[in-house]
């Protein structure tokens, strides 16, 4: 795993350079989009690279890591909203081509299926984004979370609905108890996991994503199996990283021909 400490506007333009440099040369790229506060300055950098004439997305098929369980069409917070929000309408991403999993389905396992079998048949992820809760889920694969898992209904701990309070009024009764997210092995099968975290309260889950013994305890150790992984973080979130001088050795010293 590559570990890039920098300030989170630098880790977003670094971010939106490996996605630019990607759909350069795949114009028909499939990206994998999260949603929350982390991933907001990457969006921001994409849509200025565009407004720039860098990039078009307008080939470009996403998906959602996950979704909220029985929140309705409209909810401001459905992650399908919050994606139009933060991303779709600042980009040519085309909304068709953006895909999610189906939180008012009423056959939830089938839905779950059928999300893994869009990805499969849009070529896999070549690029995932990814945020990292408190509790050291990735997506919502909270603690326990099977390390082979696919994309089905987990409930979220009440950490992370407290955590998510914030986007529902702090009335955390308001945040729903289940959602539906892609399984470890669903992103352990994208090709590139981009992920990003900043602050102090992501410093323990950080340190154990990258140093910690791979555990379900821990779902982001996961991403220790992964070959090509770059986590980009903040000095908050690095806090906690007994290796945090060699991360930032190894940055200054990165080939400039090398990207993410
Ligand atoms: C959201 C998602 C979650 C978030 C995580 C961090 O689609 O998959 O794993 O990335 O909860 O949330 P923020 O970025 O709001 O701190």
């Amino acid at each position: 795993m590559e570990v890039i400490i920098q300030p989170a506007a630098q880790a977003a333009e670094l971010a939106a350079d490996a996605i630019v440099a990607l759909v350069d040369t795949k114009p028909d790229a499939v990206l994998g989009l999260a949603t929350g506060s982390s991933p907001l300055a990457v969006y921001d950098a994409l849509a200025q690279r565009q407004r720039a004439g860098e990039v078009s997305f307008s080939q470009v098929t996403a998906f959602l890591l996950d979704e909220y369980v029985g929140l309705a069409a409209q909810h401001p917070e459905r992650y399908r909203n919050v994606i139009d929000r933060d991303l779709l309408c600042k980009v040519d991403l085309d909304p068709q081509r953006v895909h999610s999993p189906d939180g008012l389905a009423e056959d939830i396992p089938a839905a779950c299926r059928a999300y893994e079998q869009a990805i499969a048949d849009a070529g896999g992820v070549d690029l995932q984004l990814l945020g990292i809760g408190t509790d050291g889920h990735i997506a919502f694969n909270e603690p326990g979370s099977s390390l082979a898992s696919h994309t089905r209904i987990k409930t979220l701990t009440a950490q992370t609905r407290a955590d998510n309070a914030r986007f529902f009024n702090d009335d955390v009764e308001a945040v729903p108890t289940h959602c539906l997210t892609q399984g470890l092995a669903t992103i352990l099968s994208a090709r590139h996991l981009v992920l990003l975290a900043q602050g102090q309260a992501k410093a323990e889950a950080v340190h154990q994503m990258v140093e910690g013994p791979v555990s379900a305890m821990w779902p982001a150790t996961v991403l220790q199996h992964h070959p090509h992984v770059s986590a980009l973080i903040d000095e908050g979130a690095a806090a906690r990283l007994q290796l945090a001088d060699y991360y930032r050795e190894t940055f200054a010293a990165k080939p400039d021909w090398q990207g993410l």
